[in-house]
């Protein structure tokens, strides 16, 4: 969970700022912010920047994420809102749903940790998939998938918003399960970005020691939540893979299949 969105992605800004533009944020201009500079520019001013842009670099130099700063981002199509600050979607989840969408078919699929929505909200956008419930225990990342679900113009029928504990308050079963889970141990705290530890939500990220709290929790319950054939697809940090791998022996699945990321990282398993 290093990069933004933003920094993921390939995609060529043409940076023009006139003369006075310049001279105004000289004093907090840094080089290695220019890319950023030009994405704000960019997205947020449509190329006219108003008073507002210059507390806004000041933000960026104070190290807050582009994203938030922008208040969206783009995932698979889809626009997400981050005005209630969920975790940002990263580019490494970008990456393996875009390749799991197209291979899923089927009725009813649950986006547990869903934060933002970004995962439930691609999935309800990009395929015939009809229903799927999107859950998540914070109050605001409950009102942030609400807003999304909105945005991206998402009929009301096909998707409940639920506040829950892991799985304690969902009822159903389904054809595949998503799950982003916060997976990060504690002892690596020093290892994550110093703009991730002080903006982005804790609890999306942290998750006890060894940061298998809740990818433990998940998957001696998800088993309960699936179809007949059901799949689950999990996102995790690379270095958990055999431990989560004895995880899914230990509840008995009946196969698995892990992937890496874009960077060539272990990163998601697909389990049924
Ligand atoms: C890593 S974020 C994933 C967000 C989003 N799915 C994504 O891929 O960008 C994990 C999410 O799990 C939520 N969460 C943390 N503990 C939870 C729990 N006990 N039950 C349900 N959701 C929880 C957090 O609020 C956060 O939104």
């Amino acid at each position: 969970m290093a990069f933004s969105a933003r920094q993921g992605k390939k995609r060529l800004v043409k940076i023009k700022i006139s003369k006075t533009v310049f001279d105004k944020i000289r004093t907090v201009f840094v080089c290695n912010m220019q890319k950023e500079i030009g994405w704000l520019l960019k997205e947020k001013y449509n190329d006219e920047p108003d008073n507002n842009f210059y507390a806004d670099i000041k933000r960026l130099k104070m190290g807050e994420p582009l994203d938030y700063i922008i208040g969206f981002t783009e995932f698979l199509g889809c626009r997400i809102d981050l005005s209630r600050k969920p975790l940002v979607p990263r580019p490494e989840t970008e990456f393996w749903l875009g390749r799991v969408l197209k291979e899923i078919n089927g009725e009813k699929v649950l986006d547990i940790f869903s934060g933002s929505g970004c995962i439930g909200i691609a999935i309800l956008k990009n395929t015939k998939i009809r229903l799927c419930d999107l859950v998540d225990r914070e109050g605001g990342a409950i009102e942030q998938i609400k807003i999304n679900c909105e945005i991206n113009k998402i009929d009301s029928k096909r998707y409940k918003v639920i506040q829950s504990d892991v799985f304690e308050s969902v009822r159903g079963k389904y054809d595949y399960v998503f799950a982003n889970p916060p997976y990060i141990a504690k002892s690596r705290t020093g290892k994550i970005q110093k703009s991730v530890l002080r903006f982005e939500p804790k609890k999306a990220l942290f998750c006890g020691k060894d940061g298998l709290f809740y990818i433990k929790k998940f998957l001696r319950d998800a088993k309960k939540h699936l179809n007949i054939g059901g799949k689950i697809y999990m996102e995790f940090s690379p270095e958990q893979k055999e431990q989560i791998e004895a995880l899914i022996k230990k509840y008995n699945y009946m196969a698995y299949e892990f992937h890496r990321d874009q960077y060539g990282r272990w990163r998601w398993v697909m389990i049924k």
